[in-house]
């Protein structure tokens, strides 16, 4: 996994919900802009930035407003990430939205969901693989598996969830059950930023996500905050860092 120095530099840190990572760059000495579309997530930052004592300003605005909001090439770093990208219906706007907000030289931190991860459902497997008995990887029937059954590449409809439970791990059922994704295939996302004038200096795909993201088929390892596949690992690409620089003009 790439390392970060971030001391002394103005980071943006875009869809940041409640702030922790926001206030972990501003620990760790970057001069850190929150950025999240909603309010109340601004407000429970806000509130915990102050009682860390840490300053920190943050903004309410969509992320395809962002440069208008904050105002073009101000940021060394724009870190996201964590479940961010799958909100958001165009990569491309995306990307265009990140090199306009960095300096020249200025670079992008991304660790988020795998779009392999974001495509895949657990499925029980029905039949028989008449190829298992040459592969011992292919699961056998009765067992659950991941399976592909989402768009992996964007499409311009995006997937409609109707959900009460919230990722926190509360119990209380979320007011607002409806909800919208998108996913972006990797390739789509570094031609975007290749696109947007930046020079990716790094791509790394990982089998671990900082979440339980398929519920019974994924174990947490308290050592990391992570989870992965417990059967087989090895088979899929949960997450992913990406680290690029915005190419100073010539
Ligand atoms: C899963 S949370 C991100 C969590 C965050 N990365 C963290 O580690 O705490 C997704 C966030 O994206 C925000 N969001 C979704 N669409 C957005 C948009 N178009 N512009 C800005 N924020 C957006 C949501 O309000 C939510 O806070």
């Amino acid at each position: 996994m790439p390392r970060l120095d971030v001391d002394g530099l103005d980071v943006v840190h875009l869809q940041c919900h409640l702030g922790t990572d926001t206030l972990s760059l501003a620990r760790l000495g970057a001069r850190v802009t929150g950025l999240d579309l909603s309010g109340d997530a601004i407000a429970a930052a806000q509130d915990l930035a102050a009682r860390a004592g840490t300053d920190v300003e943050y903004v309410v605005s969509d992320v395809y407003s962002s440069v208008d909001v904050l105002g073009p090439a101000r940021f060394d770093l724009v870190y996201t990430g964590i479940g961010a990208l799958c909100w958001l219906p165009s990569i491309d706007r995306w990307a265009q939205t990140v090199a306009g907000l960095l300096r020249p030289g200025g670079r992008l931190f991304v660790r988020d969901a795998h779009p392999v991860l974001l495509a895949s459902l657990g499925m029980v497997v029905g039949e028989e693989h008449p190829d298992r008995s040459q592969q011992s990887w292919i699961t056998a029937p009765g067992r659950a598996t991941p399976a592909l059954e989402l768009p992996y590449f964007e499409q311009p409809e995006p997937l409609h969830w109707n959900d009460t439970s919230t990722y926190t791990g509360g119990d209380e059922a979320v007011a607002a059950p409806l909800s919208v994704e998108w996913n972006h295939g990797l390739g789509e996302i570094v031609t975007a930023v290749l696109d947007a004038g930046l020079e990716v200096t790094g791509l790394h795909e990982h089998d671990s996500v900082p979440w339980d993201a398929l519920p019974g088929l994924m174990t947490y390892d308290p050592a990391t905050g992570e989870c992965r596949l417990t059967d087989r690992p090895e088979r899929l690409p949960a997450s992913f860092t990406l680290t690029a620089r915005l190419t100073p003009r010539a």
